[in-house]
């Protein structure tokens, strides 16, 4: 350590791996969001790879700047290497380095901050690498002292059009997407209502019809998850929850897909004969209350129309991803997506159609390996899963509400407002919903049934008597929330994040 030159050596080869390693984060970066390997295995390892990236190029920088300070020929002192223009050496260049190293300490908070950051501001601060790596090859070019070489000017070369190529083909994508979208991105709050046009209708089954919608303004619809539905609000104001069956990949429209109920079912009813392509619907959403959690295998078990959250499920599952289908229903003319499915996925795929195969689904055959299971279908079906998979490994979607207070009586408990610390009693015969909203509490609801997830309501403290069906019961005392619609308390109060 005592070598002067040791120093020296460092500076200089950690300033030419932190610029090497910043650029091929700028690279990484476009390549996630032309999304071509949405396919390829788990898009958050992929994510995760970006922003390791991101740090080593912010270690490597620190380094480089350490060593700049230890080095006894240059004996920077920490205010030289840290503030622009403090320093007699190359102002300039020396100015533009420390700049994008706060740029770069910049992106690299903002990419571990991502979710709490609005998306603007995310977006914004991300773009700005794209200058820095430019600054920070002004930088290398003008103040490196290996520039003469024939090594630096070829690694530069090759870095510089690397660069440039990218801020290229960022700024071609920039300008297409605008081109197709010319009104802004559309934000999509679970609890917001967006106008939606119908761009097309299709009969894919018997007494099923596929509706595809795009937001009226022409917007992209923000990512959502697999699994989502959207809470359609009719003409009269009642509001139906549709599993989304598109792939969430699709930026420019959602599909749902409803099966006309008989007797004529509300909703159904109204979407089979009245709704025509180009009428706008109003939508809240979408909203994920049954979301697909990474696994190394999936059994998915589908019964009738319950195919749609799960048909966006197989879109999104990494293609290396052990996964098999299991879709039953009546027959396999009322069937939607059974043949696109079976030809999509050969091997994958068994369709157990009544009209096809006489007797029982052999139900404890199919669950005989440890497959994470992802269900959706008729109650029985449902509840006879739940006889026979541990519940750690079950996730099940559910269109009709379950009683589950059958044998538990409703006691009174009290309610405490976290944000005003009000506190509201909940009789033993009125909903903990009911109750906050009598009091004046504004709690978004659309079901009343415990099956859609609008009134979610995050807990502070104390326990949940969960009583709804929109996720297992771990799930949610995992997040933290309770549906107040039917849910109540075990404990003597619940203090809810209102
Ligand atoms: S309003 Fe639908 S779950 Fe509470």
């Amino acid at each position: 350590m005592t070598d002067p030159h040791l120093w020296w050596y460092v500076t200089r080869i950690s300033a030419m791996l932190a610029w090497i390693v910043m650029t091929i984060a700028v690279l990484w970066g476009i390549v996630l969001s032309t999304r071509i390997f949405r396919g390829a295995d788990n898009p958050a390892w992929l994510q995760d790879l970006h922003r390791f990236l991101g740090g080593t190029a912010v270690v490597l920088t620190i380094l480089h700047a350490v060593s700049l300070m230890l080095d006894p020929w240059l004996s920077l002192t920490p205010l030289e290497a840290l503030v622009p223009f403090v320093g007699d050496f190359k102002p300039l260049p020396v100015a533009l380095g420390i700049v994008s190293f706060y740029v770069l300490v910049a992106v690299q908070s903002s990419s571990l901050l991502k979710d709490r950051l609005p998306r603007r501001v995310w977006r914004g601060i991300h773009l700005s690498s794209y200058v820095a790596v430019l600054a920070v090859a002004f930088h290398a070019g003008a103040a490196g002292t290996d520039r003469g070489t024939w090594w630096y000017q070829a690694v530069a070369t090759v870095l510089i059009t690397a660069t440039v190529l990218a801020a290229i083909v960022r700024l071609i994508m920039a300008g297409r997407r605008s081109g197709e979208r010319p009104a802004p991105s559309h934000p999509i709050d679970p609890r917001t209502r967006t106008r939606m046009r119908v761009v097309a209708l299709d009969d894919i089954a018997d007494g099923v019809r596929r509706i595809r919608l795009a937001p009226a303004d022409g917007s992209s619809i923000e990512p959502w998850e697999a699994g989502a539905h959207i809470t359609v609000v009719l003409p009269d104001g009642v509001e139906r929850q549709y599993s989304l069956c598109s792939d969430p990949a699709d930026r420019d429209h959602l599909d749902i897909a409803v099966r006309r109920v008989e007797p004529a079912g509300h909703g159904s009813a109204w979407i089979h004969s009245t709704l025509a392509p180009g009428d706008e619907l109003e939508v809240v959403g979408p909203r994920c209350t049954f979301p697909l959690r990474p696994a190394h295998r999936y059994l998915f078990i589908a019964g009738g129309i319950g195919i749609t959250p799960l048909k966006a499920m197989i879109a999104a599952v990494p293609p290396q991803r052990d996964w098999r289908l299991v879709y039953v229903g009546r027959s396999r003319a009322s069937m939607p997506f059974a043949d696109e499915l079976e030809r999509t996925h050969p091997g994958r795929v068994r369709v157990v159609a009544r009209d096809e195969r006489e007797g029982r689904l052999p139900l404890t055959e199919i669950l005989a390996d440890d497959a994470e299971v992802y269900a959706c279908g008729p109650t029985g079906l449902l509840d006879e899963l739940e006889r026979l998979v541990p519940a750690d490994r079950l996730h099940l979607e559910r269109f009709v509400a379950v009683d589950r207070s059958s044998g538990r009586p409703s006691t009174p408990f009290a309610v405490r407002l976290a944000r005003s610390q009000r506190i509201l009693r909940v009789p033993a015969d009125e909903s903990m919903l009911h109750a906050l909203q009598r009091s004046g509490v504004a709690v978004p609801t659309s079901c009343g049934t415990g099956v859609c997830g609008t009134c979610e309501t995050r807990v502070v403290a104390g326990v949940p008597d969960h009583r709804d069906s929109v996720m297992s019961d771990a799930d949610k005392d995992e997040i933290g929330v309770v549906y107040p619609c039917v849910s109540r308390a075990s404990s003597a109060e619940l203090v809810l994040d209102l």
